[in-house]
């Protein structure tokens, strides 16, 4: 157990999935027969979904959007904030969720590689907005600079992830990194535990279901993140 306790010099990346939002009442993807939300992933989370049917994939968007300024976090998210808070700029946190619920939490540093529910932006200008300032109302919302369509702000399967340079970067210092909630299933989230474990970090996994990646976990922890994580992270952070 002792190898467990942290230290104020451990570098620490946290990546959460929608498993971590699971009990603040989101959805997962994998979780509901392939289907999420009623809908196949193609047809509304792809480039080529958008290109087909902008208002279906809006509509979609529009009430994930309104679902996530409801949902409130958990005690997950909620014990995340007490790692930053003693690891301070030795902490980071990676989500590929996109509901907002770490921020509204309080994590500051926060990489949202598959972008937010919160913003959107212009498909020909490129202009970002926050979702709140633009016009709902509108089946396919436009960009109020040149008239375009605007799209959600999200990575979509096929799509670049935000911020790998700084991810990379990020993952050459890591001493310990903790996977939360996602099935290990979407690259390259997936394979950012596998890499820090070849660098020699120590790596922790704490899922519902024994996730695909789990083979590169040093220590697994089956069970909820809201149940989990607040004792965890107290025992780990005894000695900061
Ligand atoms: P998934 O839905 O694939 O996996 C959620 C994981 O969370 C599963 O392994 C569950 O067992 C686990 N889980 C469920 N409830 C939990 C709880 N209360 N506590 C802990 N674990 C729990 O979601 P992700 O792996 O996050 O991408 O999906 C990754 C990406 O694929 C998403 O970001 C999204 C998606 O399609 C984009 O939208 C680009």
């Amino acid at each position: 157990m002792n190898d467990f306790i942290f230290s104020k010099t451990d570098k620490i990346i946290v990546l959460t999935g929608a498993g971590i939002s699971a009990e603040s009442g989101i959805k997962t993807f994998r979780d509901s027969n392939g289907l999420w939300e009623n809908h196949r992933v193609e047809d509304v989370a792809t480039p080529q979904a958008f290109k087909k049917n902008p208002v279906l994939v809006w509509n979609f968007y529009k009430q994930r959007y309104y679902q996530s300024l409801k949902a409130q976090p958990n005690n997950g998210h909620k014990a995340l904030i007490e790692l930053e808070m003693k690891l301070q700029d030795n902490f980071t946190l990676i989500t590929q969720n996109v509901d907002n619920l770490h921020s509204k939490a309080g994590s500051k540093n926060i990489i949202e590689m598959h972008g937010s529910l919160n913003k959107c932006f212009c498909i020909k200008c490129q202009t970002r907005y926050s979702v709140s300032d633009i016009n709902l109302e509108r089946e396919i919302p436009l960009c109020p600079k040149c008239n375009n369509y605007l799209r959600p702000d999200i990575v979509w399967f096929g799509e670049i992830p935000y911020n790998l340079d700084l991810i990379e970067q990020k993952l050459k210092e890591v001493t310990i990194f903790i996977s939360i909630g996602t099935s290990g299933q979407v690259y390259p989230a997936a394979q950012f535990i596998a890499i820090s474990k070849l660098q020699g970090a120590k790596t922790i996994g704490i899922n519902l279901l024994p996730p695909q990646n789990k083979n590169t976990m040093d220590y697994f922890f089956q069970g909820k993140a809201g149940e989990l994580l607040p004792s965890l992270i107290k025992e780990w952070c005894k000695n900061i």
